[in-house]
């Protein structure tokens, strides 16, 4: 890179607009823990490229897939520190700083992908971006990736009474933990870096992620059984740092929110057509016995999971509660 200083790039904090135009580049470093063939990684790649295009290089943003800079216990901090300019964490992460944010973490919650769309891209997202600390932090965005399903060993998860005493990795989210409360089963916080080894090990028993997640991950290397229950969605918020975010002219707000903007119609149906596609490829490994649930049985999990909702409403608010059923008619 023509002897460019990537050291100073970190701290471009202290990137000056008057010198814009000047010799200075603007570099965005942008970490995120999925791999890179995934609704995520690939949405990453076509920001990078429709911002570096559209500012003729004066902008680039460094893509560290694979949790590669930083893990998910840890991108958070680094975005506030500066260390990284931006980061596109599961919305269940942000649920510590965030508390309502777990308004999208419950079970059945958004029923269509259509629902999902409303939710990120309507009132829901909304307000849940509006609670943002945007000194600190800049909410611009949310990504898709697909509903979750259950992989496991032991026996098949059918009835919500099959998950009794199986342990479950979970992310960071006290309405995923309920979930799993609910259902008699134990669970743990582990980064997602860490849950093919903690599988292996045999550590936890079980996880719940997407068709893309499982698959470009290997989590079904070692695991029996999935269980195809579409019982949440996981999707991603893209995050900025609140500084570098003001600081950048407005010239370079808008180009950035305009490739934001195709980026996400464009994830929005990818994410749909990978997760597809990685479900196939899945099932061609035989890796996995595959229970697809039924209405009834999607029923008895419904009514097992109801107190996960009374749980949450007081945390969530009635504003975001009344939304969200909303869209389950
Ligand atoms: C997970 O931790 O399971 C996911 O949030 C990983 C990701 O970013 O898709």
């Amino acid at each position: 890179f023509f002897g460019f200083d990537f050291s100073k790039a970190a701290n471009s904090l202290e990137y000056d607009d008057e010198q814009e135009g000047m010799k200075d580049e603007i570099v965005i470093k942008f970490s995120h823990v999925a791999a890179e063939n995934t609704p995520k990684g690939r949405a990453a790649r076509k920001f990078a490229s429709l911002v570096q295009e559209r500012t003729r290089g004066k902008i680039k943003v460094q893509i560290f897939a694979n949790g590669s800079l930083y893990n998910d216990q840890n991108e958070y901090q680094a975005l506030l520190d500066g260390h990284v300019q931006m980061i596109a964490p599961a919305t269940s992460k942000l649920t510590k700083h965030y508390p309502k944010w777990q308004v999208l973490d419950l079970p059945f919650a958004f029923p269509t992908q259509k629902a999902v769309q409303e939710a990120y891209e309507g009132k829901i997202g909304n307000i849940l971006l509006n609670t943002l600390d945007s000194d600190h932090v800049k909410g611009l965005t949310f990504w898709y990736n697909g509903y979750k399903q259950i992989t496991n060993d032991e026996k098949p998860i059918i009835l919500p009474e099959d998950f009794t005493r199986m342990h479950f990795r979970i992310m960071p989210s006290p309405v995923i933990k309920s979930q799993f409360k609910m259902l008699d089963a134990s669970t743990s916080v582990l980064p997602f870096n860490k849950v093919y080894r903690n599988l292996e090990v045999q550590f936890i028993d079980g996880e719940e992620n997407t068709f893309s997640n499982i698959y470009t991950k290997k989590l079904y290397r070692h695991q029996k059984y999935l269980t195809i229950s579409n019982h949440a969605y996981l999707g991603y918020v893209v995050l900025m740092n609140g500084k570098f975010w003001n600081r950048l002219s407005p010239e370079n707000k808008k180009i950035i929110n305009q490739a934001l903007k195709e980026t996400t119609e464009w994830n929005h149906r990818h994410s749909i057509e990978t997760n597809d596609q990685q479900k196939r490829y899945l099932m061609k490994t035989n890796a996995l016995k595959i229970h697809y649930l039924t209405n009834e049985e999607e029923k008895r999990w419904k009514e097992a999971l109801g107190p996960v909702y009374h749980k949450a409403a007081p945390i969530v608010g009635k504003k975001l509660m009344n939304e969200v059923d909303r869209l389950q008619k």
